[in-house]
């Protein structure tokens, strides 16, 4: 209904004001205003992302929604109030924790994602599913980031809320984040309606170059354009950051993304022992199926010289095995799918 999601709306809109009250000007949220300000954020960022503190106590967002006639069983549905167990009346969803609030692409406040300041689990808590609020299509940041996104064409992808805010300072303006959950492709049509491209930069730990992997195909599919921006030292955007600065940031990483197939080579080599000869020769055949993965034969040619030079291997042999693998891709692909030229918008055929 739609006097429904109003209410919810402005619910969160007077919710973020409150908890971000609460953070800048209470005892109660000094100790949270002192973990950001440790982790960096200065307090022009802290009011352009209305970060706030939900306090450690049951019913302070209960009774002020209740006292602004706000339905509680309404929002219990709109997931800022938890139904108690008894059955005698609501309390608030999010306790003790820092706030992002979430904004749909329209700028609709719409949900929360709470962090614990500290360690603990779930370091994370979001908004359930609700009518206005579905992780599986929301990207954190959208709405800030859409006019530069329409500007450029490309979007930067990243893990999480803090490397969205951290980049956002040193001046990566379209950078937006998936909800904790997986990348999927209700996210790659929402992307794919205003950028071109997607610049993957997820943490550098393991999980995160995993989780980039993964991510490459189901851009594609969407017809986007992908590179993957890395980072050193197996730090996430917001560490690094921390501990390098926001310049060296944009050099090491935004500056320099790679291609997907260079990307692919990287994460491949670092699954081999290149010190022995079967780990080099098991490299090598899955450098070659990942280049044979190209359709532009120039590019195909440029990364198997490189592993020609590298390995001491003759250019031709590695184009004989990248031609076989090219046909054995031919025959695995799905009928019909070479009349199918959406998925190779701007890609790699000049
Ligand atoms: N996440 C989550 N629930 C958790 C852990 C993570 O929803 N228990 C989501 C959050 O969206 C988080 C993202 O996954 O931003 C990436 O996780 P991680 O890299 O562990 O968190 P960071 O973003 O680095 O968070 P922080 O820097 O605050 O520790
Ligand atoms: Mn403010
Ligand atoms: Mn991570
Ligand atoms: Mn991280
Ligand atoms: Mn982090």
């Amino acid at each position: 209904q739609d006097s429904d999601r109003a209410k919810i709306i402005e619910a969160h809109e007077l919710t973020i004001k409150l908890y971000h009250h609460i953070l800048n000007n209470t005892k109660q949220g000094q100790a949270a205003k002192h973990y950001l300000r440790e982790r960096g954020m200065s307090d022009k960022l802290i009011d352009h992302f209305m970060l706030g503190y939900a306090p450690d106590e049951w019913d302070v967002l209960a009774r002020f929604l209740t006292k602004r006639g706000f339905d509680p069983a309404l929002m219990e549905k709109g997931g800022l109030l938890s139904a108690k167990s008894d059955g005698s009346g609501h309390v608030d969803r999010f306790r003790n924790r820092i706030m992002f609030p979430i904004w749909d692409r329209d700028g609709k406040a719409t949900a929360f994602a709470g962090r614990l300041i500290g360690e603990g689990q779930p370091k994370y808590l979001n908004t359930s599913e609700t009518m206005l609020f579905t992780k599986s299509r929301t990207l954190y940041n959208l709405h800030y980031a859409r006019p530069s996104i329409r500007k450029s064409k490309q979007v930067v992808l990243f893990e999480g809320y803090m490397d969205v805010i951290r980049s956002w300072s040193a001046g990566v303006k379209n950078g937006v984040a998936t909800m904790g959950t997986a990348l999927t492709e209700d996210h790659g049509a929402v992307l794919k309606r205003i950028a071109e491209e997607v610049i993957v930069c997820y943490d550098g730990d393991d999980a995160g170059q995993a989780a980039a992997y993964k991510s490459i195909p189901l851009l594609e599919r969407a017809g986007l354009k992908v590179a993957v921006a890395m980072l050193p030292k197996g730090k996430d955007p917001d560490e690094y950051i921390s501990e390098y600065g926001p310049e060296a940031f944009l050099r090491d990483a935004m500056d320099q993304p790679v291609s997907v197939t260079k990307f692919k080579l990287i994460y491949s080599r670092k699954n081999h022992i290149l010190l022995k000869e079967e780990g080099r020769k098991n490299y090598l055949l899955e450098a070659v199926e990942i280049v044979a993965e190209l359709d532009s034969s120039t590019e195909r040619e440029v990364y198997l010289k490189e592993l020609s030079r590298e390995f001491d291997i003759s250019l031709d042999s590695l184009k004989q095995d990248c031609h076989q693998k090219r046909q054995e891709l031919q025959k695995k692909k799905p009928q019909g799918d070479n009349n199918d030229n959406s998925w190779n918008n701007g890609r790699n055929e000049k």
